[in-house]
């Protein structure tokens, strides 16, 4: 496609999609280009295993959130979706920051429009609102405190007993934090289509014919998962479990992506992606997973398409996610 087509295109397509030479070794040229550009590129752990491979950093939303927040780098690539990548923005109006595919969105994001979040919101007008970072900047506006998975225990109890708290937008979440913090948040009630998707019954099936194994899941998952796991944790979490645990199987019930790393970590380990409800063995987020190294390579090479944010919604989505660097900061996270 005709370049000036492409880039006028970009808003309906996601990525700019032009040719690429089909001799260029991308690994090389994607290398090349953070050195002349001085970018630095941030992955999730969910993303494709050579994406991940080329990488400057791979980490959870805190530790993605904690490198935006602390780089030197002109420009922030962010394998990653958009909600991460936004968040990125806000920390750094002066930088650029690009997203592979902008139509990389999060089912869990999307479960929470703002506007209806508000109204949810003034009928609980003597509530803190905390809210997980997989959410729109608009969502992060209505909050007073970010959590990720990995700190929203901690968050939690750092606040007097008695704190009223609106939770939002994952009610999975929310309510795991509720049952290991004590509380009674108000839930919205918001879900990830990937962590809802587990089929319990094959995953005792298959802990069944693997009794060694260990189930390990992601917070994101539904209570009755939650409650056969081993270990519960956010993506960080579940490698680092899986990298110093003595066991040699591991039941995975997070977005199949990680087990990149942990076939890195531990390559004498086995690691089996728990099965969804279809007729799949193992289960992609499938907004993660629009990125592609091609993608990638033609959004650094062209810095398209990149994040902008209205700079009023930009400063009110800011005050939340600071309060969350600073708290984990203060909670040795
Ligand atoms: P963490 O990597 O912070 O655990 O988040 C998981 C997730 O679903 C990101 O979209
Ligand atoms: Fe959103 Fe779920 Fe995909 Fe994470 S795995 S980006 S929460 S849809």
């Amino acid at each position: 496609m005709d370049f000036e087509i492409a880039k006028s295109a970009i808003e309906r397509r996601g990525f700019l999609d032009v040719e690429i030479d089909p001799t260029l070794d991308l690994f090389e040229e994607i290398e090349k280009l953070k050195k002349e550009k001085n970018a630095v590129l941030l992955a999730h752990y969910y993303q494709e295993a050579d994406i991940q491979d080329v990488a400057d950093y791979i980490g959870d939303s805190l530790g993605l959130a904690q490198e935006a927040a602390k780089t030197n780098a002109d420009i922030i690539v962010f394998a990653g979706v958009h909600f991460m990548a936004e968040t990125a923005k806000i920390l750094n109006p002066n930088k650029k920051v690009l997203l592979p595919d902008l139509n990389a969105g999060c089912s869990l994001s999307d479960s929470c429009p703002p506007a209806d979040f508000a109204k949810f919101k003034a009928q609980h007008p003597d509530h803190l609102v905390i809210s997980y970072i997989n959410c729109s900047a608009g969502i992060k506006a209505l909050s007073d405190i970010i959590c990720t998975s990995s700190n929203a225990k901690l968050i939690v109890d750092s606040l007097p007993g008695d704190q009223k708290i609106i939770f939002a937008p994952d009610r999975n979440l929310g309510g795991y934090i509720n049952k290991v913090t004590g509380r009674n948040m108000l839930l919205w009630d918001g879900a990830c289509m990937v962590h809802e998707i587990f089929s319990l019954e094959k995953i005792i099936r298959l802990k069944e014919q693997n009794p060694d194994a260990k189930i390990l899941a992601h917070p994101e998952c539904e209570e009755p998962l939650l409650k056969v796991a081993d270990f519960i944790g956010s993506t960080t979490q579940i490698l680092n479990y899986a990298k110093t645990n003595p066991a040699n199987a591991f039941i995975v019930a997070t977005e199949t992506g990680i087990l990149h790393q942990m076939q890195k970590d531990s390559p004498d380990k086995t690691f089996i992606p728990a099965p969804p409800t279809n007729n799949c063995a193992c289960n992609d987020c499938p907004h993660m997973k629009l990125n592609t190294l091609e993608k990638l390579y033609l959004c650094m090479k062209y810095e398209l398409p990149e994040i902008k944010m209205e700079e009023n919604l930009r400063l009110a989505a800011k005050k939340p996610i600071d309060r969350m660097l600073e708290l984990s900061a203060q909670l040795g996270l």
